[in-house]
């Protein structure tokens, strides 16, 4: 099946890519990106601006969230099995009628302009060129049609902010299933800002600038919420230089011409606007069934952390799952994923997929969470550096570096395709 709008480049075994590093290395030609997550992720920090790199790389509180995420990971080991012949891999599976070369999509991340001008269409770009599936965020840098413009008939999902207007909701599920999205994702975790100090203490959010809003601005329903009367008055402030360069970006970012914009004031009605009702606080299991009139898409539920959640969401008939703590972004000391994830694969029982992200960082990992019973897994922050670094071709060069180093993972482990990874490949750290 084509992907993208080209046959996308066969994606080479993975010693074929280990040889093309080495080789390329031989002539003093260096990979574009850092092959490690922490050199990764310390490019990153260098090619961004304190703002942006701190808006990504950041969590709530103290971040003690962020870290175990990934140390949670260390608490299981692989017990990998010799003599099986694994000259031939497979690492493919099938997610709800699709065919994927390797168990993982990419993670919805917002405001990815932040990262690289190009944002959410490199990523698109990349992804599509490897038919690996992306989450397009609610609160992404350009609209899903552009990005979708860009895809042919490679995987896409989007993922939903339950707004505060049904209207909104149903608008952006239609869209998303107009430009060929194939699945609707949830996220529950994010009906309010977590606390997050590194934003706080640079008062820095990129929404008042206009940023990562692109989704909502290019919607009709939206469009008409706009034209309500503002009941929340702005309060009066004193106007400072960076209340003025902050205006310039706004008007600059915003669709139309910077005068056109200045003249209207729609660009801080947008962003007032967006404010007001981009979440639901409110949000509750009576809500969420409401969705299947807007769409016939699958529907997942992302943030489910406790396995009575989990059970919760087979008893109202959702679709699959994603075992997520958003990153380690709203509560600090939130229990990671993956110690979750027997726990809630065991409520779930094989009835639907159960996803997870949060702390994916390694070929190992993501064995790791399959053989805890994940289907697949959402790669997060490391993708976005890669996008900070090199643009397309970085985030290109990022996934195709997973994809050898799983398959590595698997294939060392005695393991030739996905179905004979399970529970047995791992002992835990500390035994139970
Ligand atoms: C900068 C940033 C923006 C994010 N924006 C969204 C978003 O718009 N919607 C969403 O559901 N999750 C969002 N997430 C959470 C990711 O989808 C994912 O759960 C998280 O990145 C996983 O953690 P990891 O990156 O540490 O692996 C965001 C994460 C980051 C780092």
């Amino acid at each position: 099946m084509p992907f993208g709008p080209q046959q996308p480049t066969p994606i080479s075994h993975a010693a074929d890519r280990q040889r093309t590093i080495y080789v390329a290395g031989a002539s003093g030609i260096k990979p574009i990106i850092p092959i490690s997550e922490t050199e990764l992720q310390s490019q990153a920090k260098q090619a961004l601006s304190r703002k942006a790199y701190d808006y990504i790389a950041g969590g709530a509180g103290k971040e003690h969230t962020v870290s175990h995420n990934q140390s949670a990971f260390r608490q299981w080991h692989i017990l990998p099995r010799m003599l099986r012949d694994v000259s031939q891999r497979d690492t493919s599976l099938e997610l709800f009628g699709r065919k994927m070369h390797s168990p993982f999509l990419t993670a919805p991340i917002g405001v990815l302009e932040l990262a690289h001008k190009e944002g959410d269409l490199a990523v698109a770009k990349a992804t599509s060129s490897l038919g690996v599936p992306m989450i397009f965020s609610s609160q992404a840098s350009y609209p899903m049609e552009s990005c979708s413009a860009l895809m042919g008939n490679a995987p896409r999902w989007f993922q939903l902010y339950w707004s505060k207007s049904d209207e909104l909701v149903k608008s952006l599920v239609q869209r998303a299933e107009n430009c060929g999205c194939e699945a609707i994702v949830i996220t529950l975790d994010t009906t309010l800002l977590g606390w997050r100090e590194r934003d706080l203490n640079l008062a820095y959010l990129p929404f008042l600038e206009g940023k990562g809003i692109a989704q909502y601005v290019s919607d009709p329903v939206f469009q008409q919420l706009m034209a309500e009367p503002d009941l929340a008055a702005p309060e009066k402030r004193k106007v400072t230089a960076t209340t003025l360069q902050t205006a310039f970006k706004l008007m600059n970012r915003y669709p139309g011409s910077f005068v056109g914009n200045l003249r209207s004031g729609k660009p801080l009605r947008a962003v007032r606007k967006f404010i007001d009702i981009y979440s639901r606080p409110s949000l509750n299991w009576q809500d969420i069934p409401k969705i299947r009139a807007f769409t016939k898409l699958p529907i997942l539920l992302k943030g489910i952390l406790h396995p009575d959640d989990a059970k919760k969401a087979l008893e109202i008939g959702i679709d699959g799952i994603i075992v997520s703590n958003h990153g380690g972004r709203q509560i600090d000391g939130a229990v990671s994923t993956i110690e979750m994830l027997p726990e809630i694969c065991q409520a779930v029982q094989g009835k639907i997929p159960v996803l997870l992200d949060s702390g994916v960082r390694t070929g190992a990992d993501v064995f790791k969470a399959l053989a805890l019973g994940a289907s697949a897994v959402c790669l997060g922050r490391p993708y976005a550096y890669a996008l900070a670094i090199a643009g397309e071709a970085g985030v290109r060069e990022y996934l195709l570096n997973m994809m050898a180093d799983f398959e590595l993972t698997m294939g060392l482990a005695g393991c030739k395709s996905l179905s004979e990874i399970g529970r047995a490949c791992l002992r835990p750290e500390h035994p139970f």
